[in-house]
């Protein structure tokens, strides 16, 4: 008898990526939300970069967990790093893909087919930044 599909299994390289992810997350600072979100990058030269969300009372000033790690990154070995790989986790149990500004701001520093894993209705999801962020825009 044939049962309803899951999504295949994440490859463990992206599963410990995701624990990293989940590790930042637990840094939140999230008063007004109090939704914890963590990322982490997977870099060209295997270096992993973390960030979580930190919030503001003015609310639109706040950054969300990719941005964070991505200006960490950026921040600490300069502005020529490619992203091989983005995990985004929170521990609110909830299905959280990257934000739009997010997507964007990654999209300068992420190929393609760079693998993105983020927690879904069904477990987690993997796909790739094109299939994340089509028509990114560009000059
Ligand atoms: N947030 C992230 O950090 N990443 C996302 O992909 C979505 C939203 C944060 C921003 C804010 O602190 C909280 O989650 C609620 O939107």
């Amino acid at each position: 008898m044939k049962t309803k599909s899951s999504p295949a299994p994440a490859p463990q390289p992206l599963k410990t990526l995701l624990a990293d992810a989940r590790k930042a997350a637990k840094h939140s600072y999230s008063p007004y939300s109090r939704f914890r979100v963590g990322a982490a990058l997977l870099l060209s030269n295997g270096q992993i970069v973390t960030g979580t969300n930190v919030e503001n009372i003015s609310y639109g000033l706040t950054i969300c967990a990719e941005r964070s790690a991505l200006v960490a990154a950026v921040s600490r070995l300069g502005p020529k790093i490619r992203i091989q790989a983005i995990a985004v986790a929170n521990l609110n149990r909830a299905v959280c893909s990257p934000c739009g500004a997010c997507r964007q701001m990654l999209a300068e520093f992420a190929s393609p087919q760079a693998e993105v894993i983020f927690q879904s209705a069904d477990g987690v999801r993997t796909m790739t930044f094109s299939e994340l962020l089509p028509m990114a825009f560009d000059m």
